[in-house]
């Protein structure tokens, strides 16, 4: 009976601890909002994204809260990310799955200024190079943070530490797609990226956007949406940007990219205030 019971609580302490171990950057402190500001939208440690153009940074920003109502401001260094999926964690730089060429480089992930948030800071990444992009999907990224600011509410530094604890760190879940368009703006208007591919291609939205609603506090300053295929198809596919809706009539800038295997193949920028569904940009491309 005592056996049997010690049998199973051994069992369960395995299995959570075998839960815990699975957990993407359990310690970690930092996290991803969304650009509402909202705590709400906080995202949980390990939260999935999709990487996307190198050199550039779409994520939800980093964040953190401080007692005393104070927040994160600048971050000034960051660390080697620790990479682990189906295999115990490793730096980036020393990881060698089997194929892998070149190795990654110690700084192959790190924090980029996120497109029209002013200075607001995102994950992102450099440009893969030989067969790296194969081996990114769906691993668990720990990216430490060891030099940042924390500012007060007026946005004054209170306080620049250093650290290279394990508390002080952000974790992703990665996610990479063959083609992914992406469309970024500079207010809170509403704009449309749709995309159509050869017959038998399936595009996905990306569920990460943040789309502006006109007037709602707190305003999103900044809008986004991305299309994806994760089994592309060979031919023709064609982009359309539309100007949906226009809150005050302003001109708004937007950015379009076209991603392939992770290397940014086409950069179009525009400016608009049209709004009324207006096509303000288009572009065509063949996949390969
Ligand atoms: C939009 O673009 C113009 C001209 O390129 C630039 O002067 C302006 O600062 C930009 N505004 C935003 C919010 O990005």
């Amino acid at each position: 009976m005592f056996k049997s019971l010690f049998l199973i609580l051994g069992l369960l302490a395995t299995f959570s601890l075998h839960a815990t171990a699975q957990q993407c950057g359990r310690t970690c402190k930092f996290r991803l909002c969304r650009a509402d500001g909202s705590d709400f939208n906080l995202r949980p440690k390990g939260t999935r994204i999709l990487l996307r153009a190198p050199k550039t940074s779409l994520s939800a920003y980093l964040c953190r809260k401080f007692p005393g109502g104070r927040s994160l401001g600048r971050v000034r260094s960051t660390g080697e990310a620790i990479i682990s999926g189906k295999f115990p964690p490793v730096a980036i730089s020393k990881w060698r799955p089997a194929g892998l060429s070149p190795k990654f480089s110690k700084r192959y992930f790190k924090l980029i200024n996120i497109l029209y948030l002013g200075g607001l800071q995102g994950i992102g990444r450099i440009q893969p190079k030989g067969n790296q992009e194969d081996f990114l999907d769906d691993k668990c990224v720990v990216l430490p943070i060891t030099t940042y600011d924390i500012v007060d509410g007026s946005g004054k530094v209170f306080r620049t530490i250093s650290s290279t604890g394990p508390k002080d760190c952000v974790a992703v879940k990665t996610r990479v797609q063959p083609i992914v368009v992406e469309l970024t703006w500079s207010s809170e208007d509403d704009f449309d990226l749709s995309v159509t591919g050869p017959s038998g291609s399936k595009s996905f939205s990306n569920n990460d956007n943040v789309v502006g609603q006109c007037g709602v506090v707190p305003v999103v300053p900044a809008g986004k949406e991305t299309v994806t295929y994760d089994d592309p198809k060979n031919g023709k596919y064609n982009v359309n940007v539309k100007h949906f809706n226009s809150c005050k009539g302003e001109k708004t800038n937007w950015t379009l990219r076209l991603v392939v295997n992770g290397v940014t193949v086409l950069t179009r920028k525009g400016r608009s205030s049209s709004g009324g569904g207006r096509v303000v940009g288009e572009e065509d491309f063949f996949y390969p």
